[in-house]
């Protein structure tokens, strides 16, 4: 992806273990040719050593609010002003807070106040912290002035608990912050992730015809492979979709294929997978298929009936098998054992990615106008937390250009 040369980046580092993450943020923002200077909370170098910022960033480390040395160098308010945008990462529980209620005694919050460019914000904190009404009510209060939250990814945490609140990885929150420089700060024609890349998406369900009036079908509305198809042509890509039937507008600019059946789906995915560079298997493909359609309305003869189901032909593992075969994206259902059973996929199907959601839950997965995924990728993974489908959409996309274009520069 291109960068813009010299381009300021101010990066507040709060008091968190996620502290330590924060240098390989530097060394990533740096190499991406941006100008990155560093500030950090008091209690942020208890963590991590401001000397280890000053040699990553190649300038010094700002540390307090009323410095008369730097105060005469370049104040908070000169500091505000050099930068393009500034991130904070770690943000912790009590900086979230404080920036919500306007407060600025110390140097990080002030520079939030003073700051007149884009901010952004990437928590780290435990998951009972994260999950408090109190948190949840000063992230979305910050959304409201456009903060824009990268994270926090879920897992293990240091604390020994299981849930949200670890910081993103370096290399997501790099990924939005650069396409952030590139996109509108530019004076030039769009440059973006996915420029020019072509995407294949699958989305909805399918339909299973048993006779003329019946068929079997899933609760898929196709909202996540069309939120995912506008996201991919938003990156720059040209996108084709393939939908079972669903209730949705034809999104604008997409190559647009419509399809009811599992075996319609296979066959317009397999004349097109071969020539893009990126599959998305967002669609809930029947497992089965009806093995006889009647032509004729069942009657209601017996007291019991069955029907004999054959498995339809696995769409996603097909397009992994092509040689070459694009960058290969599926998707996990799940009601239980969420990661094993993606993990599982990702590695039998060959997959390059797998984004796994919990579904036959109140919140999320089919026909929500929300979700929350679990991205797994050979020896990495992110967790994108419950937001709507359209942002979601725009995480999970970003997070496959990251793969993507690794995979093409390792090529
Ligand atoms: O459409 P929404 O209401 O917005 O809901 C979104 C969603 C829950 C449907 C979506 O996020 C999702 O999880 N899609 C995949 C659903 C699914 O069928 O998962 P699975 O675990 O059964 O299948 C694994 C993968 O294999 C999926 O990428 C699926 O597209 C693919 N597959 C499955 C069977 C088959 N015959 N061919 C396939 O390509």
């Amino acid at each position: 992806m291109d960068t813009p040369i010299k381009k300021h980046v101010l990066l507040a580092i709060c008091g968190g273990i996620a502290a330590y993450k924060s240098a390989e943020l530097v060394r990533l923002l740096r190499k991406k040719g941006l100008d990155v200077r560093v500030v950090m909370t008091v209690s942020a170098h208890e963590f991590v050593s401001p000397l280890t910022f000053q040699a990553l960033s190649g300038n010094p480390v700002h540390l307090q609010l009323l410095d008369a040395e730097e105060e005469n160098a370049m104040g908070h308010i000169n500091l505000a002003r050099w930068a393009d945008v500034v991130i904070i990462a770690p943000a912790t529980a009590n900086t979230i807070a404080k920036c919500a209620h306007g407060l600025a005694d110390d140097l990080v919050t002030t520079l939030f106040l003073a700051a007149t460019c884009p901010l952004y914000m990437a928590p780290a904190m435990n998951q009972s912290m994260w999950n408090k009404a109190i948190t949840q009510d000063n992230i979305s209060k910050l959304e409201s002035y456009g903060v824009v939250f990268i994270g926090p990814d879920s897992g293990h945490q240091a604390c020994g608990e299981v849930g949200y609140g670890r910081m993103a990885e370096p290399a997501d929150i790099c990924q939005r912050v650069c396409e952030h420089l590139t996109v509108p700060m530019m004076a030039q024609p769009k440059i973006s992730a996915l420029a020019g890349v072509k995407v294949l998406i699958t989305a909805g369900p399918t339909r299973e015809h048993i006779d003329p009036v019946r068929y079997i079908t899933n609760r898929s509305s196709g909202k996540m492979g069309y939120a995912l198809a506008c996201a991919a042509l938003k990156a720059g890509a040209e996108v084709s979709l393939i939908s079972g039937p669903v209730n949705l507008a034809e999104p604008v600019g997409v190559d647009f294929i419509q399809v009811e059946t599992a075996a319609q789906m296979y066959e317009a995915a397999m004349a097109r997978a071969a020539d893009v560079d990126i599959f998305i298997a967002a669609a809930a493909v029947a497992d089965y298929t009806p093995s006889l359609t009647e032509n004729v309305k069942i009657k209601k003869i017996c007291d019991q009936t069955s029907i004999l189901l054959n498995k339809t032909q696995d769409i996603l593992a097909a397009v992994a098998l092509l040689t070459p075969a694009p960058f290969t994206v599926g998707f996990a259902a799940e009601t239980h054992d969420l990661e094993t059973y993606a993990q599982d996929k990702l590695r039998k199907k060959k997959l390059d990615m797998i984004a796994a959601n919990w579904v036959g839950r109140a919140e999320g997965g089919f026909d929500s106008e929300q979700n929350a995924l679990e991205v797994f990728w050979q020896n990495g993974r992110t967790s994108l937390a419950m937001a709507s489908k359209t942002v979601l959409a725009e995480q999970l996309i970003n997070s496959i250009a990251t793969r993507f274009n690794e995979k093409k520069s390792r090529s």
